[in-house]
């Protein structure tokens, strides 16, 4: 599946995002969160799977992200929860930067 290149998703430009930090997108009518840590890219639902908060909003510390509202916490690479009370991982979309675009796959 993800060898189809409509699963492909252009999210934004590299050069946007900010290093070791969060920002929220709109992609594929989804809202996401994307984190930059250390000149890698990924990619998560931004939604907090514990209750209606936006990551974005959080704090990034390395490849953790901390939730605004109850303080529990992700892993950004594998979206499982590293920290009470989260308990339900985090969906993650597989991340390709192509040409300095940052493209996620939806599909899976
Ligand atoms: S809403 Fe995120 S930890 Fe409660």
């Amino acid at each position: 599946m993800s060898s189809n290149p409509k699963s492909w998703t252009d999210a934004t430009s590299i050069d946007e995002l900010p290093d070791d930090d969060v920002t929220g997108l709109q992609v594929g009518g989804r809202d996401i969160a994307i984190y930059k840590v250390e000149g890698e890219v990924f990619a998560t639902d931004n939604t907090c799977t514990h209750g209606h908060a936006r990551l974005c909003d959080g704090f990034l510390d390395g490849h953790e992200i901390e939730c605004p509202l109850h303080q529990g916490k992700f892993n950004v690479r594998d979206g499982q929860p590293t920290c009470a009370p989260v308990t339900e991982a985090l969906r993650c979309y597989p991340v390709r930067i192509v040409d300095g675009r940052v493209l996620l796959n939806m599909a899976g």
